[in-house]
């Protein structure tokens, strides 16, 4: 009956897992304005050259910095805990276990990227970034990340969470970051939007706008932008999230679990925790892998294959992935997190190769499973992980139907202390579900008709 498998530092993974090494089908190349594929000198006004040689690595291991471990090691190796109370009122026969990245100082999995780049950043010289953020956690995570190195940290908050969420600008403001509201005034992208929309709820692809704006557009030449998502090298940081998992199943003799399970909404702290076990179901294991996704921004479950920019302004290139278009801005739900129009590259191309089954789960049902977590387990969820857990208690049911006693293991992505609001509402009755409707999708998709087309590649063995 053992609840917490913990690991020692000793134990910590020191080497990334890369899974561009693995995929049975390659990612095709981001392009350009032009339609040919970048090269990795036109992304150098952009991110310092030792995150971009990440970026386009095909390394299967890529060894963890000492000074980046020893940061990390201040909350890490996080623990992965049975959900023995969860599982009673269940009534499962499945054995369920979740990682627990909300022990972090910033309260999600985010610092396991924003340590790195805020490090590798500082190598290369830079004095300054600037990045944007939904709910907070990310710009919180490398509010945090620049503080512990001395840098200087910028953040460009989308404006629901902004208004919804102010602990989280407080947060930043004492790790000694500036924060603003997305759109904002202070850039030539901001205030385009504003002048069109002047009540925008504002959407990650905005903000992303923004901050890259602000970072080549300093004279000085000191700042870079950092993403907190949906790029190679923030899947490749986070898998210590799945490397620290699979030897903590080890520990209580579980060679492999049967599913695993992450809400997405960039797609980084599922890759982080699935990329590990999707390489052995590369290799011959059979175990469904899940990412969860809201219906209100069902980027994986409706969105085409397609090349599209990652932000508004299309100032990034061209990213091979499924994407809702990158006009499209997300209804104002909760999960701030999960409002982003496209899906990781790594991740979009699993799912092409039929390696992942993705699930999109309604508002209210990932608030209900959240509050039922918290009333037996006892960690208030953020309400993006609410969509795993959701997904988890699916797989226990369903497990409990068939009389099997299945292994889950899902991410618990982040704490939701910064995030009561959300939950008052939704005890106040005031949330509803939203599915987007069908005319809602077709706009911003269709924008994507003029823009080059990614192949579909698939090796059919999934
Ligand atoms: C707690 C939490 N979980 C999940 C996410 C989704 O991001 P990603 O898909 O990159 O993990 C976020 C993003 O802000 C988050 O704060």
């Amino acid at each position: 009956m053992q609840t917490k498998i913990v690991l020692t530092e000793d134990e910590m993974p020191r080497q990334w897992y890369n899974i561009a090494a693995d995929l049975p089908s390659p990612l095709q190349p981001p392009l350009g304005p032009d339609g040919n594929p970048i090269t990795p000198e036109m992304l150098a006004p952009v991110f310092p050259m030792n995150i971009i040689e990440q970026e386009v690595s095909t390394e299967r291991w890529i060894d963890i910095p000492e000074e980046v471990l020893a940061i990390l090691s201040k909350w890490r190796p996080s623990p992965l805990h049975r959900a023995h109370a969860l599982e009673k009122a269940l009534g499962t026969p499945a054995k369920i276990f979740y990682k627990n990245e909300s022990v972090s100082p910033a309260g999600s999995h985010k610092p396991n990227t924003a340590v790195p780049q805020a490090w590798y950043n500082k190598q290369f010289g830079i004095k300054r970034i600037t990045t944007e953020t939904g709910a907070g956690q990310w710009g919180s995570a490398l509010a945090f990340a620049c503080a512990l190195l001395g840098l200087e940290c910028k953040v460009f908050m989308v404006r629901i969470s902004f208004d919804q969420k102010p602990f989280r600008k407080l947060m930043m403001a004492t790790w000694g970051a500036t924060c603003v509201a997305s759109p904002s005034s202070e850039t030539n992208a901001g205030r385009q939007i504003l002048a069109q929309h002047p009540d925008t709820p504002g959407s990650l692809g905005i903000a992303i706008s923004e901050a890259i704006e602000a970072a080549v557009t300093d004279p000085t030449g000191s700042t870079r932008y950092s993403l907190g998502s949906v790029l190679n090298h923030v899947m490749l940081h986070q898998t210590i999230i799945g490397l620290e998992a699979k030897k903590q199943l080890a520990k209580v003799g579980i060679k492999q679990p049967d599913v695993v399970i992450g809400c997405a909404g960039g797609g980084s702290n599922f890759a982080g925790l699935a990329f590990p076990f999707v390489n052995d179901k590369i290799h011959g294991a059979e175990i469904e892998v899940i990412p969860v996704e809201p219906t209100s921004c069902p980027t994986m479950t409706r969105g085409p294959f397609v090349y599209d920019h990652g932000d508004t302004a299309k100032m990034t290139p061209l990213l091979p992935m499924h994407s809702l278009g990158h006009d499209f801005i997300p209804p104002p739900i909760h999960a701030g997190g999960l409002r982003y129009h496209g899906m990781a590259p790594l991740v979009s191309q699993a799912i092409i190769e039929g390696l992942l089954t993705p699930r999109a789960i309604d508002q209210l049902e990932c608030y209900e499973s959240g509050a039922l977590f918290a009333r037996t387990e006892g960690i208030i969820p953020a309400p993006e992980t609410n969509h795993a857990i959701a997904a988890a208690i699916q797989e226990a049911k369903k497990a409990k139907e068939e009389g099997k006693e299945k292994v889950i293991l899902f991410n618990f992505s982040g704490h939701g202390l910064m995030d009561l609001v959300g939950y008052d509402n939704y005890f106040q009755g005031k949330l509803t579900n939203y599915a987007l409707p069908e005319s809602e999708m077709g706009n911003a998709i269709r924008e994507l008709d003029a823009l080059p087309k990614p192949k579909v590649v698939r090796t059919g063995k999934w």
